[in-house]
């Protein structure tokens, strides 16, 4: 674990996080638990909104796809945060949490007829089309709605950011986007140009998620400051560029991620290189990182109950949580750290494998950690849980999903409240001829 003044092991050997000692939050709270740091999040919010000072007009619009609750919204509103949606719940949770429209980018390959209804209705900045289809309808809905909507178009530049393979979506064949080098991004392109209801401001990419390297998102300026080259040359012009999210964080030790602000400190420098060599207008830079705002954020807290250990082979130490609300081992094989909180200052000596309570065999939550000889009834605190864990959380085998607290100068609250065995049963309901 990689210490920091709000993630740390306090005087009394347990772990703390945002000046709460995590064992007292798995007591007030119970288990499973994810827990956020507010401060941790603020500060990354405030390194990127001061990178971007050094462009001039920028915005980051938060990937909210990695997060998405009232809470979150209101704090990167309140850090000058746009926000990136990809869905009617995302849109409609985000506008209920007073993030401006204006500073919303609406995204997804094949958004319905009600959801572009309903971005282009409360003005979202900007749409973001991904298929012909959607050219025709938003142009049709925004024409009823009385209003010429911005648009974006998602294009592919064709990068292999070397990421997990399901993580990538940016090779050749991908479900996004329209390819720079076959020449479909130019053409729908031009067709929006002439449509009456729909105003292209830019293009969009994201090359992918979890990279660590500079060298791609370099890659991804010069070939979409290429494309812009290319547009201008057709008589489009360029107002905005959307270059998406994608920077790495920290999971385990074997992760090395560079600082959030260096991401897009090396993305401004290229931007402003291109611009000076390639003669273009400046465009207004939008930025969409996710993980990197809440990953490492965030922490699950668990109880360990049953402990079996097969000779010679592995340890498992189950826990109260699992693939329902910790899906990312079983979707992607990723790899977790995590520490005794209730004995974080005592030595690692076993590597043991964390599992869930699911009926699964894949069901895990951390392979192959090191730490203490474990007991049941132990605290485990799993690290850089913060990102695509609640988001995707279910309700698989029944199982509740777990509520969110958010911790701040050793307070600490709901950010979301609790399920009840009632919530998850609310909406079913037997037909009438099951009725007795
Ligand atoms: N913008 C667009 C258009 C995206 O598709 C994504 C992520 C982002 C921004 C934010 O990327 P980030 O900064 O969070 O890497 N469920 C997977 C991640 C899927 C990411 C999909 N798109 C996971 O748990 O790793």
């Amino acid at each position: 674990m990689v210490e920091r003044e709000t993630l740390k092991v306090n005087e009394q050997g347990r772990l703390e996080i945002g000046g709460c000692d995590c064992v007292d939050l798995a007591k007030q709270y119970s288990t499973p638990l994810y827990v956020l740091d507010e401060a941790y999040i603020r500060s990354v919010c405030r390194g990127y909104t001061a990178v971007l000072n050094t462009y001039g007009d920028a915005l980051i619009c938060y990937a909210s796809k990695a997060f998405s609750t009232k809470a979150i919204y209101e704090i990167c509103a309140s850090e000058n945060l746009g926000a990136d949606v990809v869905s009617a719940g995302e849109l409609y949770t985000a506008l209920s949490a007073n993030m401006p429209a204006d500073k919303m980018i609406f995204h997804g390959n094949n958004k319905s007829p009600f959801e572009l209804e309903l971005a282009v209705k409360n003005g979202v900045h900007a749409v973001v089309i991904d298929s012909e289809y959607e050219v025709e309808l938003l142009n049709e809905i925004a024409r009823e709605n009385g209003v010429v909507q911005n648009v974006m178009v998602r294009v592919n530049p064709g990068i292999d950011a070397h990421t997990h393979k399901f993580i990538q979506t940016t090779r050749v064949d991908s479900k996004f986007g329209f390819s720079i080098a076959d020449g479909t991004a130019l053409e729908i392109i031009k067709i929006i140009t002439q449509k009456t209801n729909l105003h292209f401001v830019g293009p969009h990419c994201h090359i992918g998620s979890q990279i660590f390297s500079l060298e791609p998102f370099r890659l991804a300026v010069d070939k979409m400051t290429d494309f812009i080259v290319a547009l201008n040359k057709e008589g489009v012009e360029v107002e905005e560029l959307n270059l998406g999210g994608g920077y790495g964080v920290r999971y385990t030790d074997a992760d090395a991620p560079l600082k959030p602000v260096e991401y897009v400190s090396a993305i401004i420098e290229r931007l402003k290189e291109c611009i000076a060599q390639k003669g273009i207008k400046k465009p207004r830079l939008i930025l969409e990182p996710g993980r990197s705002i809440v990953a490492e954020a965030g922490i699950t807290l668990y109880s360990v109950g049953a402990i079996k250990e097969i000779k010679g082979i592995k340890k498992y130490v189950s826990v109260d949580g699992g693939m329902f609300e910790a899906p990312r081992y079983a979707l992607y094989g990723a790899e977790y750290d995590c520490i005794l909180a209730n004995r974080a200052n005592e030595k690692p000596v076993e590597t043991v494998t964390i599992s869930g309570k699911c009926c699964e065999s894949g069901d895990m939550v951390a392979c192959d950690v090191k730490i203490p000889v474990a007991k049941s009834g132990d605290i485990v605190a799993v690290l850089s849980t913060g990102a695509y864990h609640y988001s995707m959380a279910s309700n698989y085998n029944r199982n509740l999903v777990p509520p969110v607290v958010l911790v701040n100068e050793g307070k600490s609250d709901y950010i979301v409240k609790p399920q009840t065995y009632d919530d998850i049963m609310s909406r079913d309901q037997l037909p009438i001829w099951l009725k007795k």
